[in-house]
């Protein structure tokens, strides 16, 4: 079994009424995502996408992948958002947050497009002076401000580097397949493309050249992520049944949790390598169920780390969250501590213990007491941090996001609200078209 949920920590704070009840409710949202009856059907191409991904482009991936990582020491990965928080999660998940620190065969990657800042963008465009760069831009709609203008600053810097033609070969673009001034501009230029299919949305989009390429650029094994998604497909749609899937449990619990007055779901992570994991699902819950005025929101921790930052809010704050836990069974590596003569700090009693045993009972005993601070825990375990197993776990929330939305009432594949800032800043950077809403909210900000 590559995922197992466990529920005896949030048991106690469950009524088994309350339980029974809503499983009516998950057959029937359950059979909307599958059969595509429910709102935002049109946007259902990520359930099937483990096994029905182009084949063609499957492969150009890899191959652009090789090319990539023979002909540049720097890969430069421009997107936001959907188009972005995927790849990074999946890099330093199974790689490394220190990915580009450590010795290996692989580009560096550094992410650019996903914020408006000049000192990032200024400091990436410096790491990459003297050494070889590849750029992939990243944009389904290929109109997205922040990673349009960095694509314009990487693209000047190749065009200097290398001339027109010598960029050529280092710009991928990943981007709408048909429409879309992106797709029309890399033709014009001669750049390799790839597709975002039309039937996925940004946050549902990783298993796609969006996350893929960069993914497999890292020496990420693709084949066993899409494996691993494959067989969490295979085992979420097989049934809605609460007592027999533990996708549907996870969508159960965490909906019982809201109608009590938890609306706030904190993601927890023993693991520093987890923390753009966090990232991406805060992305795929908060885009997917937050509208309507409804929604849990998500938002994420490292422990040990935040526990001595949110340790006191989480233990003793307002009892309004609930916590998911993921852990990873196997680790990838042990270190044991060391014996000190001196034992100074009086640490001897743990010499030769593996630091993963301190990490574990800092996690049983942080449950412990967390639940008895009335903070109940979803805890769900995964065999190790291999490619299979985290293909399977972005599967297995996906399509619990999918129907958890559904139960909630809203269309999970919508965003209506991220557009509000954007007209904004248009209006007050003057773009045209926008001059009446410029002068109105000038006005406000006198
Ligand atoms: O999930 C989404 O739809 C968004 O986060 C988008 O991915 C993000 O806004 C970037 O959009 P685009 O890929 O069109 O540049």
């Amino acid at each position: 079994m590559t995922l197992r949920l466990k529920d005896k920590y949030i048991k106690s704070f469950v009524d088994e009424a309350e339980l029974k009840a809503i499983q009516s409710e998950i057959t029937c949202a359950h059979k909307q995502l599958l059969e595509g009856t429910g709102a935002g059907n049109a946007f259902l191409g990520w359930t099937t996408l483990p096994d029905d991904y182009d084949k063609e482009e499957f492969e150009r991936i890899k191959k652009a992948s090789e090319r990539i990582k023979k002909s540049c020491d720097v890969f430069v990965v421009i997107g936001i958002g959907g188009s972005y928080l995927g790849a990074r999660a999946v890099i330093e998940f199974i790689k490394s947050p220190l990915y580009n620190n450590l010795k290996k065969d692989t580009p560096d990657i550094y992410f650019a497009g996903c914020n408006i800042s000049a000192q990032y963008l200024n400091e990436i465009l410096s790491i990459c002076e003297d050494k070889d760069v590849c750029i992939n831009v990243i944009s389904k709609s290929g109109t997205t401000t922040e990673p349009a203008v960095a694509f314009r600053v990487f693209r000047a810097l190749l065009e200097k580097k290398y001339g027109k033609d010598g960029a050529k070969e280092r710009i991928f673009v990943t981007t709408d397949k048909a429409r879309g001034t992106l797709k029309k501009f890399a033709d014009e230029e001669g750049y390799e493309t790839f597709v975002v299919p039309d039937n996925v949305g940004g946050r549902f989009s990783v298993l796609t050249a969006v996350g893929l390429l960069p993914i497999s650029v890292a020496g990420i094994d693709i084949d066993m992520l899409m494996k691993g998604a494959s067989d969490a497909a295979q085992y979420c749609k097989a049934t809605a049944d609460i007592d027999k899937n533990d996708c549907m449990k996870y969508v159960a619990l965490r909906n019982l949790m809201y109608r009590n007055g938890k609306s706030l779901e904190v993601m927890v992570s023993y693991e520093p390598y987890a923390a753009m994991f966090n990232e991406w699902w805060k992305q795929l819950y908060g885009e997917s169920e937050g509208k309507d005025g409804k929604g849990i929101f998500p938002s994420s921790v490292i422990f040990s780390t935040d526990l001595h930052s949110l340790g006191q809010i989480l233990q003793d704050g307002q009892r309004n969250l609930f916590e998911t836990v993921v852990y990873v069974k196997e680790p990838a590596t042990k270190l044991e501590i060391p014996y000190d003569e001196a034992n100074v700090d009086g640490l001897n009693f743990l010499a030769g213990v593996d630091l993963n045993d301190v990490n574990n009972k800092a996690m049983k005993g942080t449950i412990l007491a967390h639940i008895d601070g009335n903070a109940p825990n979803i805890f769900i375990e995964i065999e190790d941090k291999s490619e299979h197993s985290l293909g399977y776990l972005l599967y297995f929330f996906e399509f619990a996001c999918g129907v958890s939305g559904y139960v909630l009432g809203v269309n999970p594949f919508d965003q209506p609200g991220v557009e509000a800032y954007k007209k904004n800043m248009f209006a007050l950077l003057g773009k045209p078209g926008y001059e009446e809403q410029k002068k109105a909210l000038e006005e406000r900000l006198k």
